[in-house]
């Protein structure tokens, strides 16, 4: 039997496309391709999927295989790979039929690793085979510049896949610590995605490593400390996470100043905060944290800036109970014109702004300029949310929406 615990990439190796991340596009018209072989053979028998290593091709093909019940035949770079073994084996697989007459792919996982003195036989068997396979081929390559992979690009829809994106990196990151994330330090996820550089598969196995405590905090740290990070930043580490401790670390690494953050938390929560109770959550933490700052101002008694903080990082994180953290822009509050601007044309929103009033704890003026506008960019992203937010405020549909936006 085998006691041996699996790697964590190997545990977490996405068994369905919709685990996948990245590389939405090509991705996308791989899967196409893919299916494509059920009405007959394609013009391209043979796809490569290039890019760096550790960004999901092998995984993608596996999954993607899963997803449509393909058959998957994988010869992988461990394999012998020379003229003869391919043209046997390779092209057996080609050829034959499955028993069950289920669909199969061919994965030839990273063929730029073709070695010895038979390279050229290696690539011309693979060609040849190309010509003729029953089943679709797919193949892998780091580095597009391999002479190797020259002839194989000529007769292959080449798809190009890029690293992940740190988001990406981190939201998986954070999937797979879920159970406990509390182990990691908010600091060391940061670390971890800015050494991996947008390999994942390097990501996951560091953060194994560090669970495991074979890899310290100190070992890790590429100076991510020195690096000032900016409301963006800050913002968006914010937003991914829910833990109170994390969300408080996240916001003093910041080096964010309150008023600011204020600002554009006010700006930019609803992006993270869509549905009426989140938003509720998420104007009461601001909401206090202005009062907490207007006391501090009053009585010069700074002692209270800590739970402005605590309201600014913990209080926003733990509003977020539903939506699914995405990436998104964020915009650049207005302040302080919008809200001195003094009395604008309502459009007849009076009774919804006196019923937000109480609910956010800001002025009526204030009620205008920030939250009708917030929930109004809800329901532009999310339309779904509109009879929500009229039945938690008790008013007509028609409240919402810019005056003949839609239909
Ligand atoms: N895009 C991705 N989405 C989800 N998991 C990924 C992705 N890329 C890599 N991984 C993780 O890293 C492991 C290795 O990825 P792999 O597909 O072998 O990388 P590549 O073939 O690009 O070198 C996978 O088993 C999975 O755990
Ligand atoms: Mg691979």
């Amino acid at each position: 039997m085998n006691t041996r615990k699996l790697p964590w990439t190997e545990k977490y190796r996405p068994s369905s496309q919709k685990e996948v991340v990245g590389n939405i596009d090509s991705i996308q018209s791989f899967v196409s391709w893919m299916k494509s072989w059920n009405n007959g053979i394609p013009k391209h028998r043979a796809v490569l999927l290039v890019g760096p290593p550790g960004i999901g091709k092998t995984a993608v093909v596996g999954a993607v295989a899963n997803d449509l019940n393909f058959e998957l035949v994988e010869f992988n770079a461990s394999d012998k790979r020379n003229k003869d073994h391919i043209e046997i084996h390779v092209s057996r697989a080609a050829m034959q039929h499955t028993l069950d007459g289920r669909a199969r792919v061919i994965l030839l996982d990273e063929v730029d690793g073709l070695s010895g003195t038979s390279d050229r036989g290696g690539v011309g068997a693979i060609l040849k085979i190309i010509d003729y396979s029953a089943h679709p081929i797919v193949m892998t390559a780091n580095d597009p510049n391999s002479p190797r992979l020259k002839d194989l690009m000529k007769r292959c829809k080449v798809f190009h896949f890029v690293p992940i994106d740190d988001d990406a990196v981190m939201q998986v990151l954070l999937k797979i610590s879920g159970a406990n994330p509390n182990q990691v330090s908010e600091e060391m996820f940061a670390s971890i995605v800015a050494r991996a550089g947008g390999d994942l598969r390097a990501a996951i196995s560091d953060l194994e490593a560090v669970i495991e405590g074979r890899l310290a905090n100190d070992e890790i740290d590429l100076g991510t400390r020195d690096v000032r990070r900016t409301v963006v930043q800050t913002l968006r580490r914010l937003f991914m996470v829910t833990d109170s401790a994390i969300a408080r670390m996240v916001v003093s690494e910041g080096n964010v100043d309150h008023d600011s953050m204020l600002l554009w938390l006010e700006e930019n929560l609803h992006l993270h905060l869509t549905t009426p109770l989140e938003l509720e959550l998420g104007l009461n933490a601001l909401s206090n944290a202005d009062l907490y700052l207007g006391r501090i101002m009053r009585q010069q008694n700074w002692k209270l800036l800590s739970y402005v903080f605590d309201f600014l990082s913990s209080g926003i994180a733990s509003s977020r109970r539903k939506t699914p953290y995405r990436r998104v822009e964020y915009t650049e509050p207005l302040w302080p014109l919008l809200i001195w601007k003094g009395k604008k044309k309502r459009e007849g929103k009076e009774d919804l702004i006196s019923r937000l009033a109480p609910i956010a704890g800001v002025s009526m003026e204030r009620v205008y300029e920030k939250c009708i506008r917030t929930i109004d960019s809800i329901i532009e992203i999310s339309p779904k949310q509109m009879g929500k937010f009229a039945e938690w405020l008790s008013v007509n549909k028609k409240m919402f929406g810019r005056k003949g936006s839609r239909g």
